[in-house]
C-alpha cells in the first residue's frame, strides 16, 4: 500500500514535470502560418472599421463629436470583431485613455516593449508584429500584436495641448479623468491591436 502510494506521488511528480517543460517550450513553437494570418486580417479589420467611422465623423461633426462616437464606436467594433472571429481582438495603448479596455497585460507590455525597441533601431511601423504561442492559468493561446503608431489626424485627440481643441480637452476630461493618452507626437507608439486566440 504504502509503496503503491509512493509510485503515484512519483508519478505525479514526473507528469507535472512534464507539463512545467511543455509549458517553457510553448514559446519556441513556430505558431501556424494560417491562424497567424486569420489574426493579422482581425487586427486589419478593426483598424480599417475604426479609422473609417473616424474620419467620417470629423469630417461631418467634427472633432468633440468624434470622442463620442470614439468611446462607443471604438468597443463596439471590437466586440464585432471579435464575435465574428471568435477570437479576443481589442486595443492597448502605451499610455492610456480608457483604462477598462486599453491597459495592456503582461504579455501585451512584453510586445510594446519589443516594439518601442525595434522603432528606436529605425525598423518601419508599417508590418511591425508580435506573435506567440503561450501558455497561460486558462489554456493555450496564439497572441499577436500589431503596432499602432501615431498619424496627423490622431493629434487633434492624443497629440500635446497646444493640439487639441479646448471643446475636446473639457469632453475628455469630463469623459476619461485618468486619461494618460496625450502628449504623442507623429510617429510615436500609441499601442497595439490585440488579438487572442484560444488553441
Ligand atoms: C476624436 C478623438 C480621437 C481621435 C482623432 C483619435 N482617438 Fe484614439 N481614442 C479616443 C478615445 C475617446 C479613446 C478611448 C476609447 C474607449 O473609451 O475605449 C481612444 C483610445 C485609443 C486607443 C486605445 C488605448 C487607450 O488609450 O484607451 C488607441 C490605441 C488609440 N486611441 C489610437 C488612436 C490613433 C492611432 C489615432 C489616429 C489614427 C486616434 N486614436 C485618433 C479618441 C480619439
Amino acid at each position: 500500500m504504502r509503496k503503491r502510494y509512493s509510485g503515484m506521488v512519483l508519478a505525479l511528480l514526473f507528469s507535472a514535470n512534464l507539463l512545467a517543460c511543455s509549458s517553457v517550450e510553448e514559446k519556441h513553437i513556430t505558431p501556424d502560418a494560417g491562424m497567424v494570418e486569420q489574426s493579422r486580417d482581425a487586427a486589419k479589420s478593426l483598424l480599417t472599421q475604426l479609422g473609417a467611422t473616424l474620419k467620417q465623423e470629423l469630417s461631418t461633426n467634427g472633432p468633440v463629436a468624434a470622442v463620442g462616437v470614439c468611446k462607443q464606436v471604438a468597443p463596439a467594433i471590437a466586440a464585432d470583431v471579435s464575435q465574428k472571429t471568435g477570437m479576443q481582438v481589442g486595443r492597448v495603448g502605451t499610455r492610456v485613455r480608457d483604462t477598462a479596455l486599453g491597459t495592456p497585460d503582461a504579455w501585451e507590455q512584453a510586445a510594446l516593449t519589443d516594439f518601442a525597441a525595434r522603432l528606436a533601431k529605425g525598423e518601419s511601423a508599417e508590418k511591425m508584429e508580435f506573435t506567440q504561442v503561450v501558455t497561460e492559468p486558462t489554456g493555450k493561446y496564439l497572441r499577436y500584436a500589431k503596432a499602432i503608431t501615431v498619424q496627423p489626424m490622431c493629434l487633434t485627440c492624443h497629440g500635446p495641448a497646444a493640439n487639441i481643441p479646448d471643446g475636446v480637452k473639457e469632453r475628455l476630461a469630463v469623459d476619461y479623468p485618468n486619461d494618460k493618452a496625450t502628449g504623442y507626437n507623429v510617429g510615436d507608439l500609441r499601442g497595439a491591436v490585440v488579438v487572442k486566440r484560444a488553441l
